[in-house]
């Protein structure tokens, strides 16, 4: 019998026993620990935690319906609908069981709102007694969401916009810094070049793409925000071919998500030069999706012989990425 595949991926200075993670907004610990009976907190099926994008002030969202399936995916405009930092503070002594490392989604309308974000969750997490909050190791810059009118995707469709966001934030936290990307531009590599120019230290995307559906009785758009967006498998083909282009053109670590169902998809998004992957809207069909997409990904890797994830790193590319972007 073969050795057992090792999943385990260096995402920058961040080992992940495996290379699934979650898509912020689309699994909350808390509300599946107090809904199901396992305790998700101390048997985390992800290889790292990313909450709902946070914002400096509560948000109540867009009005209903807020959510809709579509065929092979699903059209969300949710409007960053959260209570604000400083009730996701008041959480955090609730997520410091955690058996894994957090990393912050932070959101808002101006520069200024997410560095009032970071500024907040860096004091909160070094006046916190030891045990007192999880392992936080970095945040993820939302500045592509596209059901929010201002601020957040106009920031993420401007390549200076975006270089500006981060810059300002870079000098406020030493954790590792992830902008999220939008697909809703001409170019996805200008904007990830100006995010890592301004110092992110990794790009995840992608983001859900800005979309429309029907009340096909009355032919007028069935969200109440008129427009939302759209994820799940539908989108899975674009999704590969932004982060194969980022992957060929930069040199820094990939999050690469939209549309991953299985443990197949894990590893197309890997081949596109991906480092981890994060799975959003199957967590909706089943409480237990990352479990599954996980043993997937293990059995595939022993079907086709993989004792490493570095050894289909890049598979997919023109030009092979530099070891830099992963084990
Ligand atoms: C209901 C819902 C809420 C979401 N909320 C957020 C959010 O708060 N912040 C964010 O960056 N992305 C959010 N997203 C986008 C996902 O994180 C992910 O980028 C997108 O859904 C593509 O992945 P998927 O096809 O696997 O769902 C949300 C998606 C859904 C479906």
């Amino acid at each position: 019998m073969s050795k057992a595949p090792d999943l385990r991926v260096m995402l920058g200075p961040i080992e992940l026993r495996h290379p699934v993670i979650d898509a912020s907004g689309t699994f909350d610990v808390l509300e599946a620990t107090a809904r199901y009976e396992r305790d998700f907190l101390t048997d985390f099926p992800f290889a790292a935690y990313v909450p709902k994008t946070v914002t400096r002030e509560p948000r109540p969202g867009n009005p209903p319906p807020r959510v809709a399936e579509t065929p092979s995916g699903m059209i969300n405009a949710i409007g960053l609908a959260n209570p604000g930092v400083a009730a996701a503070l008041a959480d955090l002594p609730r997520l410091a069981p955690l058996r894994a490392p957090v990393i912050v989604s932070v959101g808002g309308t101006t520069v200024e709102d997410y560095v009032a974000v970071v500024d907040a969750y860096e004091a909160a997490l070094a006046a916190a007694a030891a045990g007192a909050a999880p392992n936080v190791v970095g945040y993820e810059l939302n500045v592509s969401c596209p059901n929010v009118r201002s601020g957040c995707l106009s920031i993420g469709t401007d390549a200076h916009e975006t270089e500006q966001l981060v810059a300002a934030v870079r000098p406020r936290t030493r954790r590792f810094l992830v902008t999220k990307l939008t697909p809703n531009v001409t170019d996805v590599v200008a904007i990830g070049r100006a995010a890592l120019a301004a110092g992110s230290d990794g790009l995840s995307l992608i983001n859900t793409l800005k979309a429309m559906v029907l009340d096909p009785a009355t032919l007028t758009p069935l969200l109440g925000n008129r427009t939302g967006g759209l994820c799940g498998p539908a989108i899975k083909p674009l999704a590969l071919r932004m982060v194969s282009e980022l992957a060929e053109a930069l040199d820094a670590p990939i999050i690469g998500m939209g549309g991953v169902i299985s443990g197949r998809d894990v590893l197309e998004f890997i081949a596109c030069g991906a480092t981890a992957v994060a799975v959003g809207a199957a967590n909706f069909t089943a409480i237990d999706a990352p479990d599954r997409i996980v043993a997937e990904l293990r059995a595939e890797m022993r079907q086709r012989g993989l004792a490493k994830l570095s050894e289909v790193r890049g598979r997919a590319l023109d030009r092979r990425p530099p070891a830099v972007t992963g084990s």
